[in-house]
């Protein structure tokens, strides 16, 4: 995002023009953006351990044009249902560029996962069992909690510890990987994440150095090499503008040298490093703009925009902070406003309270930041409010990633039974 005098423009597309042509509230995502992020994220880790590999959690932004830019700069695909290993597929990704790491899978999942042929990344050790049932992969990771998380999002996502629904326990481990062995399973890797958007460098290296522990005794009693080891996401990205960033040269070098040392201590074969970040890849280079429609003077100041709780969910799931942005108006005097959406729910009330221009009125284009990662992939319809377009800007050229729905959307797959129609 720049400014061009007061004027907002994503890569070089002015935000008025995309508001014009696309309409409000449109998803925009900045391709250089997420192409200088990945790129970066490679290079910090690569340098100091060169046998590094990624996978893009799709979760946070599923465009098929999206998934495309990570895999042309060298992403596989983190997977974390069926539906998650098609895209994956549709963009011509499979096999061992594509990690399945859904938790709680039915045997529906397990079935369509081992026909795709792409790596099981298991939550549970129950889970192995009945995958056995169905089928033997040639390779298999198992998903460690090893006992520990934090996110700078709160509780909500932090996905390791003792309060987390995900992994497994580290009393299980060994028998999770000796269950595999003995059923004939060659090949193996390990797995965890523990929370996301961690803006904390020392931490990467700490939980490294807590799952290499497991996995280094694991490798040793039962006489496994680990072809890989997954560190998760967790890269993250500061949401307020006096937020400090994550050093992640700090993290990748630190992380490199934690993860070594473990393998060596445990005489392990250097396994592949991998990560599987999407939050740092994405959440920077998306935006929302969205337009001001009525101007309420009530106990305080409320502005009614076209973004609500359904367009991008994270301030009323989380009390997440995103910065907003009024094109035109970024140098005039500031006042107290709220923001709502134009959803009948109070938590559609997603700026309680933001000094904002005050001259905020009727018409104005607001611009949020930071909506690239759990915006679009989050958003739903609700009250009739369906879900917003997704364009993506390159330099000064704009394209529909995705069209705004419709009603005809909204009713599509519903069926009225013949005797409610007269
Ligand atoms: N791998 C797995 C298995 C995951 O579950 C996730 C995210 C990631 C990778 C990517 O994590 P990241 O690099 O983005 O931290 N909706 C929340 C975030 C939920 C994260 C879920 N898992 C939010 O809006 O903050």
């Amino acid at each position: 995002m720049k400014f061009i005098g007061d004027k907002i423009a994503i890569g070089d597309v002015p935000v008025e023009q995309i508001a014009a042509q696309f309409g409000t509230p449109t998803y925009v995502y900045d391709e250089a953006k997420i192409r200088s992020n990945i790129r970066r994220v490679y290079s910090a880790f690569s340098k100091h351990y060169p046998d590094f590999k990624m996978f893009y959690a799709v979760k946070a932004c599923n465009n098929p044009a999206i998934v495309n830019i990570l895999r042309q700069e060298g992403a596989g695909v983190d997977a974390a249902s069926v539906n998650e290993i098609l895209l994956a597929k549709h963009v011509g990704l499979g096999g061992e560029d594509v990690m399945f790491s859904g938790n709680f899978l039915s045997d529906d999942d397990i079935k369509q996962g081992l026909a795709s042929g792409v790596i099981f990344n298991l939550d549970d050790i129950s889970i192995l069992p009945r995958l056995l049932k169905f089928g033997k992969p040639e390779m298999l990771s198992f998903r460690v909690n090893p006992g520990y998380g934090k996110s700078n999002v709160g509780e909500y996502v932090t996905n390791a510890g003792p309060n987390a629904k995900f992994g497994i326990h580290p009393d299980k481990v060994m028998d999770a990987y000796r269950m595999a062995k003995e059923a004939g399973i060659k090949r193996f890797g390990a797995h965890m994440m523990t929370g996301s958007c961690i803006t904390d460098a020392e931490y990467f290296p700490f939980v490294t150095g807590l799952l290499m522990d497991i996995i280094g005794k694991t490798a040793q009693t039962l006489g496994i090499d680990f072809e890989f080891i997954d560190l998760g996401g967790g890269l993250g990205i500061p949401y307020r503008p006096d937020e400090p960033g994550l050093d992640l040269d700090k993290a990748a070098e630190l992380t490199a040298e934690m993860f070594r040392k473990k393998s060596a201590e445990y005489g392990m074969k250097p396994p592949q490093l991998k990560m599987e970040p999407a939050r740092y890849f994405v959440g920077n280079a998306g935006y929302i703009i969205g337009k001001v429609h009525s101007i309420k003077e009530s106990y305080k100041k409320i502005a009614g925009t076209d973004i609500g709780m359904n367009t991008l969910a994270r301030p009323a799931m989380y009390g997440s902070y995103h910065h907003i942005f009024v094109d035109g108006k970024e140098n005039e005097p500031r006042k107290t406003i709220g923001l709502c959406g134009q959803l009948c729910e109070n938590t559609d009330f997603w700026v309680k309270e933001r000094e904002l221009p005050a001259s905020l009125t009727e018409g104005d284009l607001v611009v949020v930041e930071n909506a690239g990662a759990y915006g679009f992939g989050m958003s739903y319809q609700y009250n009739g409010r369906l879900r917003p377009a997704e364009v993506l800007v390159n330099g000064s050229d704009i394209q529909l990633i995705r069209e705004r729905e419709t009603f005809d959307d909204m009713i599509r797959h519903t069926t009225v039974p013949e005797r409610l129609k007269n």
